[in-house]
């Protein structure tokens, strides 16, 4: 069943229903078929799209980027040192400037507010590409992987290990609570998601008969799961937090032991990346205990993490023709 989400922007899931997430996925797995088979619907023929980025980003511009030419669309990228942003520019004005221009406005950056103001006077659907709090478009792409392996999200295990209070931890938890997943933050108690958030999530969970867990116990954490993910240990802008999250978080690094500690040889390993698993990035020969992921388990059989990279741009895709076309 198609939804009618045309104007809708997207700063957290929170703001959408479970079937709309559904739809969603199911939208980019098809839209996935069709660039396989050549078929390329341009659903978004003369749309100009700004891509605004205070942070650096691989698989967030590139998948917009894509998306765009593939539907049609233009995108201009818009680097923190391009615009006037924030410098000599409110983000009110400077929403209601690109607003008069493009069709739609992708931000990245650092506070959550800043992707809020810019909707509240865009006039035109804006994206929320990661912020300190949350990163909605990563998890589209994610449970799209779990649903392509699994074939469903509803009652999948799910054990989110490391940094449980960042822009991935809350968001996936969000996600998983929308969806009905058994969804487990395993991460030492003083980096727990916020408790306005942990809350949030639990009267999502009340609707979806999800379950959410949290605990220090990295055994009992990662039991009969399907999925283990993890993210970096210290996100863009804690650069200076490194050190003391390596101290606090070596225990969880997801290695073989722990995947062997799922009990199930069907589990799968996701990072919504860029990820520390070997030496070969300058912060890791910096700090080479820095790895969340033992290099054994991202390169090995039970890792979907660059089905998962690509899905960024399906995924994508699909929030963009969905709620602009
Ligand atoms: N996963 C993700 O958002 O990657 P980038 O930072 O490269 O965009
Ligand atoms: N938590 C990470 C996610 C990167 C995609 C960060 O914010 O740096």
């Amino acid at each position: 069943m198609a939804f009618n989400l045309k104007g809708r922007h997207l700063l957290t899931l929170a703001d959408y229903s479970p079937k709309e997430i559904d739809y969603l996925i199911d939208f980019a797995i098809d839209l996935k078929r069709l660039k396989r088979a050549g078929v390329y619907p341009k659903s978004l023929k003369n749309k100009n799209i700004a891509l605004i980025f205070e942070k650096p980003s691989t698989r967030t511009r590139c998948a917009f980027v894509v998306a765009c030419n593939d539907e049609g669309a233009f995108p201009e990228y818009l680097g923190k040192n391009d615009i006037q942003i924030g410098k000599k520019e409110s983000i009110a004005d400077t929403a209601a400037v690109l607003g008069r221009m493009f069709d739609g406005i992708q931000f990245r950056g650092f506070k959550h507010e800043s992707v809020e103001g810019l909707a509240a006077h865009a006039g035109v659907p804006v994206w929320n590409g990661l912020t300190d709090k949350y990163h909605p478009t990563q998890i589209l792409a994610d449970f799209m992987t779990v649903k392509e392996t699994f074939g469903r999200l509803k009652g999948i295990k799910f054990a989110y290990v490391g940094d449980g209070r960042n822009n991935m931890a809350n968001s996936l938890m969000i996600g998983a609570a929308k969806m009905g997943l058994d969804f487990r933050i395993v991460a030492p108690t003083d980096l727990y998601p916020e408790p306005a958030i942990q809350e949030m999530a639990r009267g999502f969970a009340a609707d979806s008969k999800a379950t959410l867990t949290f605990t220090d116990q990295v055994a009992e954490g990662v039991a009969g799961c399907d999925v283990i993910y993890t993210d970096v240990w210290a996100s863009m802008g804690e650069e200076d937090q490194i050190p003391a999250r390596i101290a606090k978080l070596k225990d969880f690094q997801v290695n073989q032991a722990m995947m062997d500690a799922t009990g199930n040889d069907e589990a799968i390993f996701l990072h919504c990346l860029p990820a520390f698993h070997n030496q070969e990035t300058e912060l890791a020969r910096q700090f080479p205990e820095i790895c969340e992921v033992s290099d054994a388990v991202f390169s090995g059989p039970a890792s979907r993490v660059f089905d998962q990279a690509e899905n960024r741009m399906h995924t994508i895709k699909a929030v963009m023709v969905a709620t602009l076309a």
